[in-house]
Formats: structure tokens, sequence, C-alpha cells
């Protein structure tokens, strides 16, 4: 049975101060959201240990922006295992879009971030998608492929999530059809050969789609942007329902 994964992502947004205003209105708005599902935000590593207090006895869990395979060391602007273990995060977000292009991440970083998260307990989600550029070259397909290959070499399909992520999606306001997100979904999953694996989609999710992506059979959550910043908008997600 895979348990869906509603995460948002902060991404280069909330104070610390910020940050306490948008869970004092969103906690109440999801106390009484069905315990079938995991919530998950990921703040800035500024926000981090703030958000962490402000978590606790809450079914809100943490999720990092980045993770380094190191667990120490000279590398200026990284994030280490070892100084997110002390936060209780639970999640690491590896591989997105916006690394991928403007820091160049390749997928054999990504595979190192990943194999890093796991081998320190976290659950990494490792984000995969096409271009518009690639999508309309008919290379969607094997693009994810080679994502897939690569950046999950070696994980436990177990302690994983994916996100399929299409880069023309993201921040857009152009969502991916539902049907065909649940397709590329589908065949990650036969890719990846484990029917366990939780398979989220995201780009440009809001609270007028949610209740449709969720309802597809290989989407097991989302990972949501500009949404997530507000209360109200991401509580309407996190309270999706399917019937
Ligand atoms: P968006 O971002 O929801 O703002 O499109 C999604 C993402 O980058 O994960």
């Amino acid at each position: 049975m895979r348990r869906p994964v509603i995460a948002g992502n902060w991404k280069m947004h909330m104070t610390c101060a910020q940050a306490r205003e948008f869970m004092g209105a969103f906690l109440p708005l999801v106390a009484d959201t069905p315990n079938d599902r995991d919530l998950v935000l990921a703040p800035p590593f500024t926000a981090i240990s703030t958000m962490a207090r402000l978590c606790e006895d809450s079914s809100v869990a943490l999720a990092s922006q980045n993770v380094h395979w190191e667990r120490e060391g000279a590398f200026t602007g990284e994030i280490s295992p070892s100084m997110l273990q002390e936060h209780d995060v639970n999640y690491t977000i590896v591989g997105h879009s916006e690394p991928r292009k403007y820091f160049s991440e390749s997928d054999e970083q990504i595979n190192n971030r990943a194999l890093s998260s796991q081998a320190n307990g976290f659950i990494p989600i490792v984000c995969v998608g096409e271009s518009d550029e690639q999508r309309e070259r008919g290379e969607a397909e094997r693009v994810i492929r080679r994502q897939i290959e690569q950046g999950l070499e070696g994980l436990d399909a177990d302690q994983l999530v994916v996100a399929y992520e299409p880069i023309w999606a993201i921040g857009t306001g152009k969502t991916c059809e539902a049907t065909e997100a649940n397709r590329i979904c589908g065949l990650i999953r036969s890719w990846v050969g484990s029917p366990d694996l939780v398979i989220q989609y995201g780009g440009s999710v809001k609270p007028g789609n949610i209740d449709e992506l969720m309802a597809m059979s290989d989407i097991d959550g989302v990972l949501v942007g500009g949404a997530s910043l507000k209360p109200d908008s991401f509580a309407r997600i996190a309270n999706y329902q399917t019937v």
C-alpha cells in the first residue's frame, strides 16, 4: 500500500518570522487531515531550526532542500547530513530542476546526494522531468529514463520518493494533464521495477487541480512550490479528497 506524500517546497522564500506566521495559520487547518497521508514542508536552511520546533507534536514532517554526500568538509554553501539530523529532518529534496539548471547538477551528483540521504536515515525525494524542448522533440521518456537509471542507481526503493516534475510546468501555471502525468508516473514505476515506490507529481499543483491529480492510479502525492507558500492553499492541497 503506497502512502501519499504531500510536500511543499518553499524554495528561497520564508524568513523565520514568516515561517512562524505560516505555521500559526496552517496547523489548525490540517488538525483534522486524515492520517492516510504524510505532510512535509521544505523550508530554507535558515528556518529549519525554527520549523523543527514548530512541527514538534504536529503531523508535519520536515524536508531539507539539499544534502551533501560528505558529513563535513570544505564545501562552501552546502549542507551536511549531520547538520540536518540535529533538526529532525525526515526527507531531502534532490535533483530538483532548479539546481540542475542553475548549478549544472549532474545525475551523478544527484545520485550521491540521494545515496547519502538514505545512508543517513533520510528519505530522498528525487526529482526528474523533461524540458519543453525535450518534450517537443519527443525525447521526454528517454530523458526521464536516463535520469532514473543514473540518479537512482544503488538506492533502496522502499526508502525513496520520486517526483515527476516536467520543467515546463514548474512555476508557469501550466499543469501537465493529469492523465499524462499519470502515464509517466506509471512508466517510472515500471522502469524502477518496484510496485510500492511512491511517485509524486509536481508542477503548478494548486487547490483547483489537486483532487483530480490525487485520483490518478499512479500518482501518490505532490511536490508543491508556489501554492505551498499560503497556508490556506497548501492546507486545501493537504486536505485533498478523491471521492
Ligand atoms: P510550482 O513548483 O508548484 O511552483 O510549479 C513545483 C516545484 O518546483 O517543485
